[in-house]
């Protein structure tokens, strides 16, 4: 991996990001020829680039010469933004008539569920596939800080609420990072390939780990989903076979999250 690697010259979109700061440890770590972008405007370091996936500025300086994009930049906040960033890149590629490698993470289950950033990251999907780019997709779970996340928001209240008979498949961040840059020393797939954690937990099983560790214990409701999206979700829509031996388990993760509260 270390000499292929090498020879590309990487752009690394949302490298501050939680998982783009992995991607570019790892990165540093093999030595390869690679800068990223920010949308931060303010003084850059000599590894970083600007550019605003919304407007299309700063794509044209950051792509050229560049042989694998690895696209990460996201904002939850404003999930067009996938889409629209999607459509800059493949258009500046084009103008470039660029042979570069357009790496695109994304999400397992986004076509079979209807939340706003699923469905944006499902056409921001299909502009690449459709795109006439080199191409590879990677479609993750959920990161363990993203499902830590998503706990703080279910059981903020004294009483929390989980939805019932949801399969989860945390995974960790880290490993995802390796395959990413284990993917850019090799040629475009023109596929989708999903990576899961290696543990499938019931939501609330995970709620339950979580409130223990944190010695914090609530009353929690497990509430039934109904409709289309709800059958999907309880039929594994988050969840993959296709799992990941290595990493941290949910449980390793969330010992060393929070082992301050561990030796309180
Ligand atoms: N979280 C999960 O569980 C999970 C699971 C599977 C896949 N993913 C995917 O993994 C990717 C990274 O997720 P993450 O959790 O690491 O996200 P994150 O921490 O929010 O990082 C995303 C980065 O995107 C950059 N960005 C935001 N808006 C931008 C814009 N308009 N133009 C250019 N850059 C912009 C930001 O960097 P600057 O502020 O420096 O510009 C930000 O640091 C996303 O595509 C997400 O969909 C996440």
């Amino acid at each position: 991996m270390k000499n292929a690697a090498e020879k590309k010259t990487i752009l690394v979109t949302g490298g501050s990001g939680y998982l783009g700061q992995e991607v570019c440890n790892l990165l540093i770590n093999i030595n390869a020829d690679f800068i990223t972008s920010t949308h931060q405007r303010g003084s850059l370091t000599d590894q970083q680039v600007f550019v605003d996936l919304e407007t299309g500025d700063g794509i044209k300086d950051a792509i050229q010469g560049k042989t694998v994009i690895l696209h990460l930049a996201s904002d939850k906040k404003k999930p067009d933004n996938d889409v629209e960033g999607m459509k800059h890149l493949i258009a500046e590629i084009k103008k470039q008539q660029s042979k570069v490698h357009l790496i695109y993470i994304s999400i397992v289950g986004i076509d079979l569920l209807p939340m706003p950033y699923f469905k944006q990251k499902m056409m921001a999907e299909q502009e690449l596939v459709n795109s006439g780019v080199n191409w590879s997709i990677l479609r993750a779970t959920q990161f363990h800080k993203y499902v830590d996340e998503l706990l703080h928001q279910f059981l903020a209240y004294p009483v929390g609420i989980i939805p019932k008979a949801v399969p989860v498949q945390p995974i960790d961040v880290h490993v995802v990072a390796e395959k990413l840059v284990e993917m850019t020393a090799g040629v475009p797939s023109h596929q989708k390939k999903d990576m899961g954690g290696e543990e499938v937990f019931e939501f609330i099983e995970l709620a339950k780990s979580w409130g223990k560790i944190r010695h914090k214990s609530k009353l929690i409701l497990n509430f039934p989903l109904w409709g289309r999206w709800g059958k999907n979700l309880k039929n594994g829509a988050l969840t993959t076979a296709d799992k990941s031996s290595s990493g941290m388990s949910w449980e390793s993760w969330l010992t060393a999250e929070y082992a301050n509260y561990l030796s309180r």
